[in-house]
């Protein structure tokens, strides 16, 4: 068995990251500005936030947080989007998700203009994917896609079974998974909360990718020995062993399932970072689209 290291993936694509924006801006190009909005003050998306905005500092891109109260009106948040939109200095544009009830997070990610949708979130984006038009892929898939990538791991006629169908996870991680592209080429099953007995198509699994934001549901049982496991949740739970009270787990019951597995995912240092990296890559290409 071996870990899929997400930190190691990504040091490894940042320091390459770092030295292409260094010699574009040596060049005199545009230095990458990403723009982030969280509202409200969710503790977790908090965190994600931060890192991301610690990590555009880290490769020598520009970044720029906007906070807002939970309560900012739908209109409120369109407007400050749309300044982002119109701003020439600003390449890519992420609003935290979840957002408050009152906000249709669809309504904001349709507002977002594609040409700077580095979460790969808007329809336009999403529909480049699934024609396998050049555009900027989620995020969360295009970080499991080069981890996948990085390990040299081919995945040509296996059999992928992703379990959940979000719309910035398992969804298009089935849709790139069965692409006619590297790493990509696989026969890919796509299970749901109504799935009639999911342990029936897990065990079938070359690869499960988990993401149903359940903690621990994959267990032993579910898994075919020599599986690749991309464990996608980021749970927390109680642990009256910590000094914080709680603890990260991921989708997947790591110590009775990793024994079985050819390839997995610890969780953290996982897939968590690798999203980081799918983002910086598309915020990068944005500022080079830019035409600055
Ligand atoms: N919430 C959970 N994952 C993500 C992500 O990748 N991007 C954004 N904007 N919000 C999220």
């Amino acid at each position: 068995m071996q870990i899929l290291d997400g930190v190691a993936v990504s040091t490894h694509i940042k320091e390459q990251l770092k030295q292409e924006v260094a010699s574009l801006k040596a060049k005199g190009g545009k230095t990458p500005h990403l723009a982030a909005i969280l509202v409200g003050n969710n503790p977790a998306s908090e965190a994600y936030v931060g890192n991301k905005v610690k990590t555009c500092a880290e490769l020598g891109y520009a970044s720029t947080l906007l906070r807002f109260e939970s309560n900012i009106t739908e209109a409120a948040l369109l407007a400050e989007i749309q300044k982002l939109n119109e701003d020439a200095d600003i390449d890519g544009i992420l609003v935290q998700l979840p957002l408050p009830a009152h906000i249709a997070e669809n309504a904001v990610i349709n507002s977002i203009y594609p040409n700077k949708d580095v979460d790969g979130f808007h329809p336009i984006s999403q529909g480049k994917m699934v024609l396998g038009q050049p555009g900027f892929l989620p995020a969360t898939p295009y970080g499991i896609l080069l981890m996948l990538e990085y390990y040299n791991i081919d995945l040509t006629g296996k059999h992928c079974v992703v379990v959940g169908r979000s719309n910035i996870v398992g969804t298009p991680m089935s849709v790139l998974l069965s692409r006619n592209s590297r790493p990509g080429n696989a026969t890919v099953t796509l299970c749901h909360s109504k799935t009639k007995d999911l342990k029936q198509f897990t065990l079938q699994a070359d690869v499960i990718v988990a993401a149903i934001g359940r903690p621990r549901f994959i267990t032993a049982e579910m898994v075919k020995e020599g599986a690749i496991v991309i464990d996608v949740g980021i749970n927390r739970v109680d642990d009256a062993s910590k000094k914080s009270g709680s603890r990260l787990v991921g989708d997947v019951d790591f110590d009775s399932v990793a024994p079985r597995c050819s390839y997995i995912t610890p969780v953290p240092k996982g897939v968590g970072p690798m999203t980081i990296c799918g983002l910086m890559k598309n915020t990068l290409n944005a500022a080079k689209n830019s035409g600055k």
